[in-house]
């Protein structure tokens, strides 16, 4: 268990906790002597660590990696800001542990979003469907679908950041089901919304500290096809799946992402993968701005310029807070 947080440090504590490392090299001091430059860190931020005894230095420089978890026992010093001098670094065994402890995670509760995630796809009365969904989200998937990331950087970049942002589109198909009624299949819709990013799973390395695409996600066509293929094997295995509802749902997922440029393979040409495309574009783009919002710092109401939303954002009551005059 993780007792002290980076965000928790001062000069002069004593610590002994897990780190993750994000980065390390060998350097030299001014005698010559060699040590171990590290960047260690945590969900709440990262700090310097160094290792001055030059055998310990590199003995750690072998048998650790940026992406491993380490037991690291020293003191914190300030230098040039903090600094953790490592007197014990053991590297731990990752899968013992809560990854999201060590890398960007949802402000949101998971086994709350876990527990309306599960109510909300248990409303799908469709037997097809819902065999279907039982099929795939059996516990095990569940808890690595519940900590994964959406992205790398975007939109839902963090650990459980799919469960969130799944959540969040099967909400928004659930407000237009109740809106358009008998319009569409709101079975079919609410599956499809379920079922519509779970590529990301295979896309992206989840099980690093930082989020990379895996080889197979920049190979074979990203999470679109990766979800599309791993449905068809899913639907193999269910018997007497009807044709016509899996052409249905296949195309949901190929025609999500709304356009070619955007990675669709398809466009939405059914009313349910146009409210799903909508409902998947919202929950992306609200995110993206929010991050934005959330992130942007100093006196100017702009934020920077967004290269892929083309734009900047206008947050006026940040001014506002920081003039101290709530105008
Ligand atoms: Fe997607
Ligand atoms: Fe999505």
């Amino acid at each position: 268990m993780k007792t002290q947080w980076v965000k928790g440090l001062q000069p002069g504590h004593d610590v002994a906790t897990y780190f993750g490392i994000f980065d390390m090299s060998i350097g030299k001091t001014k005698s010559g002597a060699k040590f171990l430059k590290l960047l260690i860190g945590d969900r709440t931020g990262t700090v310097e660590g160094r290792v001055w005894d030059p055998a310990l230095a590199e003995d750690l420089y072998r048998e650790l990696s940026p992406g491993d978890v380490a037991i690291v026992h020293g003191t914190v010093t300030e230098f040039n800001g903090l600094q953790v001098n490592i007197e014990v670094c053991l590297k731990a065994d990752k899968s013992e542990l809560d990854l999201n402890d060590f890398r960007p995670v949802t402000e949101r509760d998971i086994p709350e979003m876990r527990a309306k995630f599960t109510s909300l796809a248990g409303r799908v009365s469709d037997p097809h469907l819902k065999r279907l969904l039982e099929a795939v989200f059996t516990p095990g998937f569940l808890d690595s679908f519940s900590t994964a990331t959406a992205a790398r950087q975007v939109h839902h970049a963090y650990g459980g950041g799919l469960l969130e942002h799944t959540l969040e589109v099967m909400e928004y198909c659930s407000k237009v089901i109740e809106v358009q009624g008998e319009r569409l299949n709101g079975d079919l819709l609410l599956t499809g919304a379920v079922l519509h990013d779970v590529g990301k799973l295979w896309e992206y390395d989840q099980s690093g500290l930082t989020f990379r695409r895996t080889g197979v996600g920049q190979l074979l066509g990203g999470h679109v096809i990766l979800g599309h293929d791993f449905l068809r094997e899913k639907l193999a295995e269910i018997e007497g799946f009807p044709e016509g509802l899996a052409l249905h749902l296949d195309h949901l997922i190929l025609s999500h992402h709304g356009q070619r440029e955007w990675g669709a393979v398809e466009e939405p040409r059914t009313i349910e993968a146009v409210a799903l495309h909508h409902a998947d574009l919202m929950s992306a783009r609200i995110n993206q701005v929010g991050q934005m919002v959330k992130s942007h710092k100093g006196p100017d109401a702009w934020t920077s310029f967004d290269r892929r939303l083309g734009r900047s954002i206008y947050v006026p009551e940040k001014k506002a807070e920081q003039r101290g005059d709530g105008l």
